[in-house]
């Protein structure tokens, strides 16, 4: 039996990367899984991978900038699959410029999609939830940097920065309902994402060279930390941010490698 037997998920962002992996993940542990996205084909296409027979997996397309669409796919879950017992907040995007070239448009959009989706998702999680009277596990991603401030990522890490501290409010709020809600925090990890980045070499250089690990991280090492705070095995963890990044956020410095 499975980690997250009969447990239902919703997750967002799910036709790629981080949490395209955690809803792999969740399936083989046993759970039914909504995989949400706004991109119809990417989604069409991840949906496709599961090979599912059961009727565990399903897919709605949703751009959860839209409170009213975040609402209509909780709902979908619900008539899927009976109840709603995890959300997993992941969809993402990033623009890089200098903040003196940010214009409002691009401003917005990334607060949109970072912040106030997040919100919007754990609103209706929460309703959903406390209706059933049966607890719940919330996940929001958060990054590294919500607390390392990167250059020519100004709406990024300030986004990052508040889900941290609407996780811990949430959890706060929450915790009477036996709703536990967590972030997590994955520093610099392969997907598509990043790809703009990846294509110079450099960069990976210093990101691996920065890393204590020594390597860029995987979908899978966030996967597995989703797994943690959406199983039992976290039953006593509420309103904590889990970097999984390789020791990168600590920015520490190792006098060893300079010979001091
Ligand atoms: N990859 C990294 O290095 C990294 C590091 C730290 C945090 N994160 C966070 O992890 C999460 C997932 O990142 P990823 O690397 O898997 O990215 P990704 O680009 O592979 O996937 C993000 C998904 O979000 C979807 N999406 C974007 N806007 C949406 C919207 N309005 N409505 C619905 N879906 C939307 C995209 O279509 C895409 O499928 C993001 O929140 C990101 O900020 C990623």
């Amino acid at each position: 039996m499975g980690e997250l037997q009969d447990q239902v998920a919703a997750i967002t962002g799910a036709a790629s990367g981080i949490d395209l992996e955690i809803a792999r993940l969740f399936y083989q542990e046993g759970a039914q899984v909504l995989l949400v996205d706004r991109n119809a084909e990417a989604l069409k296409k991840a949906e496709s991978e599961f090979h599912d027979s059961g009727g565990r997996v399903c897919s709605c397309v949703s751009d959860v900038t839209k409170s009213n669409m975040v609402d209509s796919f909780m709902e979908e879950a619900v008539r899927r699959f009976g109840k709603l017992d995890i959300l997993v907040n992941g969809a993402g995007l990033q623009h890089r410029s200098p903040i003196v070239n940010f214009t409002d448009q691009d401003w917005h959009k990334i607060l949109d999609v970072l912040l106030h989706s997040v919100f919007y998702g754990i609103r209706a999680a929460a309703r959903q939830m406390i209706k059933q009277q049966t607890g719940g596990k919330i996940i929001t991603l958060s990054s590294a940097a919500s607390v390392v401030p990167c250059g020519t990522t100004a709406p990024y890490c300030t986004a990052k920065a508040a889900v941290n501290m609407l996780t811990k409010v949430a959890a706060v709020e929450l915790g009477k309902h036996k709703i536990r809600v967590n972030a997590i925090a994955p520093g610099e990890i392969e997907t598509p994402f990043i790809q703009h980045w990846l294509a110079r070499p450099m960069w990976k250089e210093l990101v691996v060279r920065e890393t204590p690990l020594r390597r860029m991280g995987k979908t899978t090492d966030v996967a597995e930390a989703a797994l943690f705070l959406a199983s039992d095995r976290s039953d006593w963890v509420s309103g904590h941010v889990l970097f999984v990044d390789g020791g990168q956020g600590l920015r520490g410095v190792d006098y060893e490698e300079f010979g001091i």
